[in-house]
């Protein structure tokens, strides 16, 4: 794997493999890899291409009361991750090669509504920070194909929709979340739990599972649905912060034509705060 810092040598790294006829495909990451990492590298792995991990936390996307100071910075145990799964080239920028000019003055990127909203509502600078950095490292990197986890299913969108928007050219891919057995979906801040709030986590999956099931059994009265794994997800001694049902293509509410919806949630568990989401699709 080779490792490169700056601009010039990740583009050079990526013209020679493109020279030789390489797909070159993205991950995009802020370190602390888990296997649900792990599960998009192996998907980016798939193509055949150069695989291209990046690790870079980014300070604009966290708000004044979050976490950037003590987000896990795990650079060794990442890059041994990294050279397990086979990984082609690691970029890892620092903050003078992304943001010369500092935050203040960097150019920004933002999706107007569809950034506003389920998580928008609570982290209002979040996507703006993300489609802000992916934009950056996307002309950077100019890679074909760029990989980005369900679990982060607004994030997901959201970035399709910038893509799509900017006439963007390169393909935007989602893997499913990866889970434990219990159903808590993998994430760098499931490290934040104690013993005790480990064993709540997966009530917000639960929740949102049995908001899916009422879906796929023919319920549509969309806010009920939302009220009830609200209150499932609070007495099991999490607090929610939004519970949505929404369609698939555009997070807008579903109306009765649609067929594939997503329930996204997210929820306090002491401190830390936990997304997830399910798609249900109903085949007509
Ligand atoms: O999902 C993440 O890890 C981050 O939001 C991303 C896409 C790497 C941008 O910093």
């Amino acid at each position: 794997m080779v490792i490169v810092e700056d601009i010039e040598g990740v583009r050079a790294e990526v013209s020679s493999r493109r020279r030789q006829g390489k797909l070159i495909i993205f991950v995009p990451t802020m370190g602390n890899l888990h296997q649900g990492h792990v599960a998009l590298i192996r998907h980016a792995k798939h193509y055949g291409g150069t695989v291209l991990v990046s690790l870079y936390v980014n300070p604009l996307q966290f708000g004044v009361n979050e976490d950037f100071s003590t987000y896990p910075r795990t650079l060794e145990t990442d890059k041994a991750v990294l050279m397990e799964e086979k990984a082609d080239i690691l970029f890892l920028p620092d903050d003078q090669t992304m943001y010369p000019r500092g935050i203040e003055d960097q150019t920004k990127v933002e999706v107007p509504r569809l950034g506003g909203v389920l998580e928008g509502v609570t982290r209002p600078h979040f996507f703006r920070g993300v489609t802000t950095v992916v934009n950056r490292l996307f002309n950077i990197v100019q890679a074909d194909i760029a990989v980005f986890g369900k679990k982060d299913y607004q994030q997901w969108i959201v970035i399709k929709r910038m893509v799509n928007d900017l006439a963007m050219p390169i393909e935007i891919v989602g893997v499913d979340t990866v889970r434990e057995q219990d159903g808590l979906a993998l994430s760098s801040r499931n490290n934040y739990l104690t013993p005790e709030q480990r064993r709540k986590a997966p009530m917000l999956y639960r929740g949102l599972l049995r908001a899916a099931e009422k879906l796929r059994s023919g319920e549509r009265a969309y806010e009920r649905i939302e009220q009830a794994a609200f209150e499932d997800i609070q007495s099991g001694g999490l607090r929610p912060d939004y519970i949505g049902v929404r369609r698939q293509q555009d997070l807008m509410v579903p109306d009765e034509a649609d067929t594939a919806w997503v329930v996204l949630g997210a929820a306090y568990v002491g401190k830390t705060r936990l997304i997830d989401n399910i798609e249900v699709e109903i085949k007509v």
